[in-house]
């Protein structure tokens, strides 16, 4: 940690802004997958500062805060204009932010925003271009605790600079990778440790260069939705990204959407179950005030959190297929293994698991970490049923 420290203030000291920005401020943070809450996925544009202080309640009453989930992250549509010396002001929705900064950390609760690197963010309202050390700034002054810095107007930028060196197919993500080094270096300088999220929906293979410009998280895809297709599409697909991810950085499959009512609560515990197996940031998108109780078992089931904020910090991968029948492990600390037996069919079916195959031939236990309940194998292999767009998720100790 000391030599990426080192390593980080000397390239900071030689390049300035170039593509190999390691955080000097911050080299500890996201050391388990950031866990928490973002406006966008139920509210989208409508949110207010009403909605984040009351996500910011639900959070605490629920018990979710001590199940981990920290950060309350507002998305889009927060800005407002810069005033004559270029500072941005938050738009009406969002009376005071330094208030709702301070109203997130008296609860325990750390605060997220949203900007990007273009001139203007997806929805359309004022971003960061040529503003980065100013918004750092500002996002400091308010308490900021964690950025998403999301592409969107940033790409007619790059198509510019692509046209500008025709001969330098790379121009655009050169550009796009100085952008994020660009923040990663302005949030430094503020001296407030703030985490730094990629969304750029996993352009130019993010996850092979997010570390080199201080991302601790980077989108590997396009938007989730809220219905099995989306989620299914997108967490089946994450495998070959395992070996990118791990303490201070990690994949990203997008923000989960148990909660919002487009699922099934199996198709939702496939979704929980799924997100833990990849180590993938944890971010609620419901909302948080009307939650009904098999929502609130999903995302606080202590046992399947265990799994995603495992300190060995490996993302897992499947292990194999056959059909619509899949079988996924992720190692953990202490030489245990997590194991989901995933059906994606839409009949219910018995599955079963070789123990040996998960290299733990004689576990001392087994836990359905769903049910809570031991299970004993016979003849080396557990048998489940697991039902349609369904999930058993195992932990086998050693
Ligand atoms: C993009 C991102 C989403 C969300 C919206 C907001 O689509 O991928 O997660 O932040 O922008 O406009």
């Amino acid at each position: 940690m000391r030599m990426q420290w080192l390593a980080g203030a000397v390239l900071g000291l030689v390049c300035g802004v170039c593509t190999a920005q390691v955080s000097t401020v911050a080299p500890t943070l996201a050391q388990t997958p950031p866990m928490g809450w973002n406006s966008w996925n139920h509210f989208a544009g409508k949110v207010t500062q009403q909605d984040v202080k009351d996500a910011a309640d639900a959070l605490v009453k629920s018990g979710m805060r001590d199940a981990g989930y920290v950060y309350v992250n507002i998305d889009d549509t927060w800005e407002g204009e810069r005033d004559m010396t270029g500072v941005l002001h938050a738009n009406s929705k969002f009376p005071d932010m330094k208030a709702l900064g301070d109203y997130i950390h008296a609860r325990g609760l750390k605060f997220g925003i949203y900007s990007s690197p273009g001139p203007k963010t997806c929805a359309g309202y004022v971003a960061s271009y040529n503003h980065e050390q100013q918004d750092a700034d500002l996002y400091a002054s308010w308490g900021v605790d964690y950025l998403k810095y999301d592409l969107c107007s940033f790409i007619p930028l790059m198509d510019a600079a692509k046209a500008a060196h025709p001969n330098d197919p790379d121009a655009g993500n050169k550009l796009m990778k100085d952008a994020y080094a660009k923040m990663r270096a302005a949030l430094d300088k503020t001296g407030r440790p703030i985490v730094l999220s990629l969304c750029q929906y996993g352009w130019d293979d993010v996850w092979t260069w997010g570390t080199s410009v201080g991302g601790n998280l980077w989108r590997t895809t396009g938007d989730i939705e809220d219905s099995y297709k989306r989620m299914s599409e997108i967490g089946f697909s994450q495998g070959p990204l395992a070996k990118y991810a791990g303490p201070g950085h990690w994949n990203d499959p997008d923000m989960l959407e148990v909660g919002n009512g487009g699922m099934t609560g199996d198709e939702y515990r496939t979704h929980m179950s799924l997100w833990a197996l990849l180590a993938a940031p944890l971010l609620a998108g419901n909302d948080l005030s009307k939650m009904s109780e098999d929502t609130k078992s999903i995302l606080m089931n202590k046992r399947v959190i265990a799994i995603d904020q495992d300190a060995l910090g490996v993302q897992g991968k499947r292990m194999s297929k056959n059909g619509d029948l899949e079988i996924w492990s992720k190692p953990l600390s202490g030489g245990a293994a997590a194991v989901g037996l995933f059906n994606r069919s839409s009949v219910a079916t018995t599955m079963s698991l070789k123990l040996s195959e998960v290299g733990i031939g004689s576990p001392s236990m087994i836990t359905d970490l769903w049910s809570g309940q031991k299970l004993v194998a016979k003849g080396g292999e557990i048998k489940a049923m697991v039902p349609v767009h369904g999930v058993v998720l195992l932990r086998v100790e050693p």
